[in-house]
């Protein structure tokens, strides 16, 4: 932008304008400089079949994908490996998760004045993650193409410190995240821990060779039989969140929060519900505002985002299995979380209700329209209604029952 000379008001006059448009950010523009698409929207039903074209500093073909309430917040791309090829060498100054969607390939890792290269292979379905800063090439080795959806906090540090140089090219070695003895660093990790805030499953694993089908801890907190892991990847304290699992006939408690998240089916299909939390309330359909309410279908490799607002709202966001298998989703952000408060403070665990001064619908306060219109999907889809029936009394409503 240029400068122009300030001029001081004269009197009561306010200085500024009375409206600003705001101009595009370094991330805005660096996204647009790549020269590939940029798709939005609050979700869509499968990643893959978005339109990939040329991408000239990846090598590959690839599309942004900019979910509503995600910008300047979370980046994320698909990128397609040509057959028997290889993207280029990456380094940046970034955290970065990949999730494979298709194909079997490999990634060298290697750090500043090192010539010692880690590596390990990946398949459909297998999850990792770059150390930030470190030196990376993903290769495949196969005859077709591999495609790989990626989420990183591009958009923060581009935006922290609008110099190109100082993300790709910066000599900084992250010896606490990457150092030491590398021999192990891509080995899966298979002992669960507890997650230090929340007390529930954490793994602390750089790879997870097939999070589609890898076992997953009993947690209970967003519906019974819910499925849950917090996995903890290379250091990473920006780009984050959790793997879970739906059973077979049965769907989560709605509960609401802010934008930012965005959920990646991993197996098998479903749909969510998003509406506005104050001006939709607890029953939008039974209110007549069902207008309001946002539904996305998605199937393995779709994704749809949790609470889609650019404004400070929050919404409520419900998730329903509707195949015959369970519903399986990583749930992701790149820097979210409540840092707001002080050291120490409270907050209600996600299980809680509304009535415990939580933040979810218990289901015997739900709308009514929202187990009939599941019950006839699952007729469609050959599948069962699967909900124990005490979870809808207000007595059965918050015991957690170990249903396996
Ligand atoms: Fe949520």
């Amino acid at each position: 932008m240029t400068a122009s000379k300030y001029v001081e008001p004269s009197g009561d006059q306010k200085a500024g304008y009375l409206h600003y448009r705001r101009p595009a950010s370094p991330w805005e523009l660096f996204r647009k400089e790549e020269g590939i698409p940029v798709y939005s929207g609050f979700g869509v039903k499968n990643s893959k079949d978005l339109p990939r074209v040329d991408w000239e500093r990846l090598g590959g073909k690839g599309t942004y994908i900019q979910l509503t309430g995600t910008n300047n917040r979370t980046g994320m791309f698909v990128v397609e490996v040509p057959a028997r090829g290889a993207l280029k060498p990456q380094k940046h100054f970034w955290e970065e998760r990949y999730i494979v969607l298709e194909g079997r390939g490999s990634t060298e890792v290697s750090k500043a004045g090192s010539t010692a290269k880690t590596t390990f292979e990946w398949q459909p379905w297998s999850i990792f993650s770059i150390p930030i800063n470190a030196d990376f090439q993903i290769v495949n080795a196969t005859s077709t193409p591999a495609i790989l959806l990626a989420i990183n906090s591009a958009p923060h540090m581009i935006n922290m410190f609008q110099s190109k140089s100082f993300v790709f090219d910066n000599p900084y070695n992250f010896e606490e995240r990457f150092g030491g003895n590398l021999e192990d660093y891509w080995k899966p990790a298979e002992e669960f821990e507890s997650h230090p805030v929340q007390g529930r499953a954490m793994l602390k694993s750089n790879l997870f060779p097939d999070a589609a089908h890898c076992y997953l801890p009993l947690d209970n907190n967003r519906g019974p039989g819910y499925r849950w892991v917090s996995p903890n990847m290379v250091g990473n304290t920006s780009v984050g969140g959790f793997i879970a699992e739906y059973p077979s006939g049965r769907y989560s408690k709605a509960h609401h929060h802010g934008s930012g998240v965005v959920l990646i089916c991993l197996k098998g299909h479903g749909y969510s519900y998003n509406w506005p939390a104050v001006e939709g309330g607890l029953n939008p359909w039974r209110d007549g505002k069902a207008d309001l309410v946002k539904v996305q279908e998605y199937e393995a490799g779709g994704m749809v985002a949790a609470a889609p607002t650019p404004t400070s709202e929050t919404w409520f966001h419900q998730h329903f299995a509707t195949g015959r298998e369970p519903f399986r989703v990583h749930a992701i952000a790149a820097g979210t979380g409540s840092q707001g408060g002080q050291e120490g403070d409270m907050v209600a665990g996600v299980g809680a209700e509304i009535t415990d001064g939580g933040r979810a619908i218990p289901y015997y306060m739900e709308d009514p329209f929202i187990r009939q219109h599941y019950e006839e999907q699952l007729k469609l889809n050959g599948a069962e209604f699967n909900m124990p029936p005490e979870v809808y009394t207000e007595s059965g409503a918050n015991i957690n029952i170990n249903y396996a």
